[in-house]
C-alpha cells in the first residue's frame, strides 16, 4: 500500500531523476570574456545539443551557453519516447491545418526517429536506444472512435499505423492506435555523447553562464554575464525565448507540469510504449536498469500553478500503479515542466519573418525527444540554406485562420434543433444542441465523397444527398457508404478540448 502519513502523502523514493541520476554531472567550463562563432545557441537542452552537433558536423563554429548545467532542464526529466505519436493528435492536425502541414507535421517527427537512429548507430553510442512499438490506448468507450479516427488519419499521412484490440495490459482498453517503428533511450547517454562531440575545433560549451540580452542585426550578439558572443546567427533553445521581439510569442505559450514515477514491478512488462486517450494521462514505458527493467509511470498533468499540492500528483500515480500491477519498489520520482503552444503544435524557425538572423524552437508539450531533434534539423537545414519541408507548420509567425462562427452565430438554435449554418460559399458549419443544451458542432462534408449533409429534423439525423450515408446528431455514421464520422468543427469561443462541447448557457 502507499506510504501514507496523517499529514498527507510521503513521496515514493529518490527525488531525482533516473536520466540524471544515472549519468555523471558535466562540467563545462563557463565562458570568460568575448568570443565569436558562426552560431550561437542558448540552451543547453535536446535542441541546443543536437543543432550544435548538427552544425558543427556541417562546418560551422559554435557556442552553445546555458545558465546551469546542460542536459538538466526538460531534457533531462523526460519520459524518453522517441516517437511521432503525441497521443491523438493527426485526425485534428488534417482537420485544422489541413493535409499538406499534418504531413509535415507526421514526416519530420518520423525523420527524427530515423535521425536519432543514425546517430546512435554512426556514432556508436551506448544509450539503451531500442525500437518499440507505441500505443495510444481508449481507456473508455467514449474514446473508441477517436481511436479509429486516428488510426484512418495517421495512415493516411504515411504513418505506420495500424488499430490493435487487445493489449498486454492488466485493464480493460476499448483498442488501441499502435505506431510501429518507433523507439526510446537514455536521454542523458545520448546527448552527453553528442556534447562530447560538440567541444574542439573552435566549437565550444559554456555553462553557468547566462544569456542577458540579444544586440543588434548580423553579426547579432548575445549578451551574458561572463562576456559577449558575436554570432551571425542566434538560436534561441530555451523554454521561453529570452526575446520576444513582436511579444506575441508568450501569449501563445503555456507552462505544464507533470510527473514521473520509477518503479519495479512483479509482472513482466510487455514489449511497447503504452498511453491512454483520456485525462488524467497515464503513461507507461520501461527502462532497462542494473536492477532490472524499471517500469516509468507518468501522468497526472496539469498546466503550472493550477495543480493540487505536488504530493498528491505522485499519490494519484502511486495508487494507480499500485491498483494495476504489483509494485515491488518506487525507486524514482520526478516531476518536469513543459511548454505547450496554444495550437499545440511546436514553434521552430524565424523569431519574426523579417529576423534574417534569430531563431527560436520551443513547445514541444511533452513530445521533446522527436520534435526537439526535428526542431535542430530544420534549423540547422536553414541556416545552412538549405530547404527544408517542414518549415511551414512549425513557423513562429503563422496565424491560424480563426472559425468566421462564434458563439452568437448559434445563440438561436434551440434544444433538439440542428442546422447547417453558412458564411460566404465555403464556411459551413453543422450544429445540433441537445435537448439538455449542450452543443455539437461538425464539419458539415460527408465523409464519403464530401458533399454537405442536411439536418433530418425527423429522425434527428445528419443526411447526405449524394449517396445516402447518414449519421446521427453527434456525427456518428449509422449509413453507409460513409466508414468515418463527421469531423468536429470548432466554433470561436467554444471549449478547445476535443470531443467534449461547450454547454452554453447564455
Ligand atoms: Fe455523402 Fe457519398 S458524399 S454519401
Amino acid at each position: 500500500m502507499p506510504n501514507r502519513n496523517e499529514t498527507g502523502y510521503t513521496l515514493p523514493g529518490k527525488a531525482e531523476s533516473y536520466w540524471v541520476a544515472t549519468t555523471p554531472e558535466s562540467n563545462y567550463p563557463a565562458l570568460s570574456g568575448d568570443i565569436r562563432v558562426d552560431v550561437a545557441i542558448i540552451g543547453g537542452g535536446i535542441v541546443g545539443i543536437t543543432s550544435a552537433f548538427l552544425l558543427k558536423e556541417a562546418g560551422v563554429s559554435v557556442a552553445v551557453i546555458e545558465a546551469d548545467r546542460i542536459l538538466r532542464g526538460t531534457t533531462g526529466h523526460t519520459t524518453a519516447k522517441i516517437t511521432s505519436q503525441h497521443n491523438l493528435i493527426y485526425d485534428s492536425l488534417i482537420s485544422e491545418l489541413g493535409r499538406g502541414q499534418a504531413k509535415q507535421y507526421a514526416d519530420s517527427n518520423q525523420a527524427a526517429i530515423d535521425k536519432i537512429e543514425y546517430i546512435v548507430r554512426s556514432w556508436n553510442i551506448d544509450c539503451d536506444f531500442s525500437y518499440k512499438p507505441a500505443y495510444v490506448y481508449a481507456g473508455s468507450e467514449a474514446s473508441a472512435q477517436k481511436i479509429l479516427d486516428e488510426v484512418r488519419a495517421a495512415r493516411s499521412l504515411g504513418i505506420p499505423a495500424s488499430f490493435e484490440g487487445d493489449l498486454p495490459l492488466p485493464f480493460k482498453t476499448y483498442g488501441s492506435v499502435r505506431f510501429s517503428h518507433q523507439a526510446q533511450f537514455h536521454p542523458r547517454k545520448y546527448l552527453c555523447a553528442l556534447a562530447r562531440e560538440i567541444e574542439g575545433d573552435g566549437c565550444h560549451i559554456y555553462e553557468k553562464t547566462r544569456a542577458l540580452g540579444i544586440e543588434g542585426e548580423g553579426p547579432v550578439i548575445v549578451k551574458t554575464d561572463r562576456g559577449n558572443i558575436k554570432a551571425e546567427n542566434i538560436i534561441q533553445a530555451t523554454r521561453f525565448p529570452i526575446v520576444d521581439k513582436p511579444g506575441e510569442l508568450f501569449k501563445k505559450l503555456k507552462q505544464s507540469m507533470s510527473y514521473v514515477l520509477g518503479a519495479y514491478i512483479e509482472e513482466p512488462f510487455p514489449e511497447g510504449m503504452f498511453i491512454n486517450a483520456e485525462e488524467p494521462a497515464r503513461s507507461l514505458r520501461s527502462q532497462p536498469t542494473e536492477k532490472g527493467e524499471m517500469v516509468l509511470v507518468v501522468g497526472d498533468g496539469h498546466h503550472a500553478g493550477y495543480g493540487n499540492p505536488t504530493h498528491e500528483h505522485y499519490g494519484h500515480l502511486e495508487d494507480w500503479v499500485r491498483s494495476v500491477y504489483r509494485v515491488r519498489s518506487i525507486d524514482y520520482h520526478w516531476s518536469t515542466e513543459d511548454v505547450v503552444p496554444e495550437d499545440n503544435v511546436p514553434l521552430i524557425g524565424r523569431l519574426t519573418p523579417d529576423s534574417e538572423h534569430l531563431y527560436l524552437a520551443t513547445g514541444f508539450k511533452k513530445w521533446g525527444m522527436t520534435a526537439g531533434t526535428a526542431a535542430a534539423m530544420i534549423l540547422t537545414d536553414t541556416i545552412l540554406g538549405r530547404d527544408n519541408p517542414w518549415t511551414e507548420v512549425y513557423d513562429p509567425s503563422r496565424s491560424r485562420q480563426e472559425s468566421q462562427f462564434s458563439m452568437e452565430d448559434v445563440s438561436g438554435i434551440e434544444p433538439g434543433q440542428g442546422t447547417v449554418i453558412e458564411k460566404g460559399e465555403e464556411e459551413k458549419v453543422a450544429v445540433y444542441r441537445d435537448p439538455q443544451g449542450v452543443l455539437y458542432t461538425l464539419n458539415p462534408a460527408c465523409r464519403h465523397m464530401g458533399c454537405t449533409v442536411s439536418w433530418n429534423d425527423a429522425e434527428k439525423t445528419w443526411d447526405c444527398p449524394c449517396h445516402g450515408s447518414r449519421y446521427n446528431a453527434r456525427g456518428e455514421v449509422i449509413y453507409s457508404p460513409a466508414v468515418y464520422g463527421l469531423l468536429e468543427k470548432r466554433i470561436r469561443g467554444q471549449d478547445k478540448k476535443p470531443y467534449s462541447y461547450t454547454r452554453d448557457t447564455s
